[in-house]
């Protein structure tokens, strides 16, 4: 079963969204694989995401409320096929702690799963408002569609 793992920096805002957005894509379609969220900035661990994301993925019925806020680890390199970053910060992150090519081979920008190679950012809703939180879930929606359609 393939394992995808989303990044941001805060996992409160754009990767707990976007992994609810893909886990939805793939329930509809009858998809198996595993989807998680994690981030780099530790000031909300074990946190549920931000109010504006919650009501977002409520909009969209997407579940996140179970989400707990989680650093990215080392072993999830090992653990996870995938790993899709939001922006140039997240992919530096990970990069920085890949520990070989391997590793760095699985990591991508989100909207390259929709527009390979043009490395397009999902910008940072968090010092935002909630038209902010709207226009990261339209991109993310049809990244994760794309994702869906390659995990069948
Ligand atoms: P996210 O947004 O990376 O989309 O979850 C952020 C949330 C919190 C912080 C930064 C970004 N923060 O610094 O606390």
């Amino acid at each position: 079963m393939k394992k995808v793992l989303m990044v941001c920096l805060g996992n409160i805002c754009r990767s707990p969204l976007a992994a609810g957005v893909l886990r939805k894509k793939l329930k509809d379609k009858d998809i198996e694989a595993i989807v998680d969220s994690a981030g780099f900035e530790p000031y909300h661990i074990g946190e549920s995401p931000d109010d504006r994301t919650i009501e977002i993925a409520r909009k969209y019925e997407i579940e996140i409320e179970s989400h707990s806020m989680r650093l990215f680890r080392i072993e999830d390199f090992d653990i996870y096929d995938r790993i899709y970053v939001m922006d140039q910060r997240n992919l530096r992150d990970v990069i920085y702690l890949a520990r070989n090519d391997n590793d760095k081979k699985k990591v991508d920008y989100l909207m390259n799963a929709l527009d390979p190679g043009k490395n397009q950012i999902v910008p940072d809703p968090y010092y935002g408002d909630i038209t902010d939180f709207e226009h990261a879930y339209e991109l993310m929606n049809k990244a994760c569609e794309k994702i869906a359609e390659s995990l069948k």
